[in-house]
């Protein structure tokens, strides 16, 4: 019998994708953010997952071409499939703003997107996006228009949806017999090493381990035979799936590899997450109390990057408006709100203003990025506040 062990309460949270248009207002939405552990499949997710609509919807803020780091990943991803793969067809599922599928403008390409405004973006390029859901009955109407799948790709998406058998039953019922898959999601090995717990929040209903990905997905014929390590989203995973049935694709010795570690991790042991759960309440006293120090000198702290990674640890932290004057971000969608549940002010990015020294790096996972763009900030003794692996004035 499965066991889904509580091993961390992160106390509530509002939706992340809830950028507030005033700063107080009377009916925010709040959920509780409880980690649970399933002895028996190994997964790590949410305990309490939040209704799709109420996340996924025509006002979904993040665009996936927002960042120069993503949009070079996503092209050179997609010349890497041309080379190996050679797809005559190719279907996303969370399609967004077509930063990945409008490589594919030669082939048959078809976005699967359920927030309205970003699919309405796709269909303008031309790329044929359903703006639905993804599930058993969704795929089988899109086989009945497009046949069957040479490449099924999903970045940040899979780890969304709730109902994860049906989720792969339906992938592997849309692939050819020879296709791939090709899921990318946060990695929890990178999240036990980082103590990255703001990898959880309501869209994350899970955060996986390749032992979890295997024992889930075997369950539908479906088996993993390549893994590549991505630095994106703090540490991800591209974990490539071929059919069971396909023995002309090689496994790669990679994929042992990477079981193994997780294997010394103890990544399938209840003991590891309670010691993730110790380390991420010590971790929360140390951010407050370096906020704290900066307040009583009344130094103004400011955010970087209102990131959806950034509101769980806001809120599980209590860091509000009275310890960050505002953030500056480079979302258009997200600018002139508030972040859901501290209200905090977002204000658009024009640099960083001169009388700042301080700044939190909501966007940590971009820090190369950000740390090549604010060299003026950093020569004049500007510092970022982080917490990862632990929090720290950078
Ligand atoms: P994401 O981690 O959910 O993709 O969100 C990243 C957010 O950070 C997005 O709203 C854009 C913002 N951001 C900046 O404001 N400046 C930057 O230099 C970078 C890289 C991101």
């Amino acid at each position: 019998m499965a066991k889904k062990i509580n091993f961390l309460n992160l106390g509530k949270h509002p939706i992340t994708n809830n950028f507030l248009k005033v700063q107080n207002p009377n009916n925010e939405f709040f959920y509780n953010l409880d980690l649970i552990f399933n002895s028996e499949t190994k997964l790590v997710s949410l305990k309490n997952f939040v209704s799709p609509k109420r996340m996924f919807n025509d006002k979904y803020a993040h665009r996936a071409s927002a960042s120069k780091t993503m949009r070079l990943a996503y092209s050179k991803l997609a010349k890497s499939i041309e080379k190996k793969f050679k797809p005559k067809s190719i279907l996303e599922i969370g399609s967004n703003d077509g930063v990945f599928i409008k490589h594919f403008m030669k082939i048959n390409n078809i976005g699967v997107e359920p927030c309205k405004n970003l699919a309405r973006i796709t269909n303008k390029m031309k790329i044929k996006t359903y703006d639905e859901f993804w599930n058993i009955s969704l795929s089988k109407k899109i086989i009945k228009h497009n046949k069957f799948f040479d490449v099924i790709y999903s970045a940040n998406t899979i780890s969304h949806i709730h109902n994860l058998d049906e989720t792969f039953q339906a992938v592997n019922n849309s692939l050819n017999n020879n296709g791939i898959f090709i899921l990318e999601d946060p990695s929890l090995a990178e999240v036990l090493k980082n103590r990255s717990y703001d990898q959880f929040y309501d869209e994350h209903a899970y955060v996986f381990s390749i032992t979890a990905l295997k024992n889930i997905t075997k369950k539908v014929g479906l088996q993993i035979f390549n893994i590549e390590k991505l630095k994106t989203h703090g540490g991800s995973n591209r974990v490539y799936f071929k059919k069971f049935s396909n023995d002309k694709i090689k496994i790669s010795n990679n994929v042992s590899k990477h079981l193994k570690n997780e294997k010394q991790m103890g990544i399938h042991k209840l003991d590891v997450y309670r010691k993730f759960s110790k380390n991420v309440k010590r971790s929360k006293k140390k951010l407050v109390e370096i906020f704290r120090k900066l307040k009583k000198k009344g130094e103004p702290i400011i955010g970087y990057g209102a990131t959806y990674k950034s509101s769980t640890v806001l809120n599980y932290c209590n860091l509000n408006h009275e310890f960050i004057d505002y953030f500056l971000d480079t979302t258009p969608t997200k600018v002139g709100k508030f972040t859901p549940g501290t209200h905090i002010p977002i204000m658009k990015y024009n640099g960083i203003p001169s009388n700042v020294r301080f700044a939190f790096l909501g966007a940590w996972n971009f820090k190369e990025e950000i740390f090549k763009k604010e060299k003026e900030f950093i020569k004049r003794g500007g510092k970022f506040i982080s917490h990862v692996p632990y929090p720290k004035i950078l």
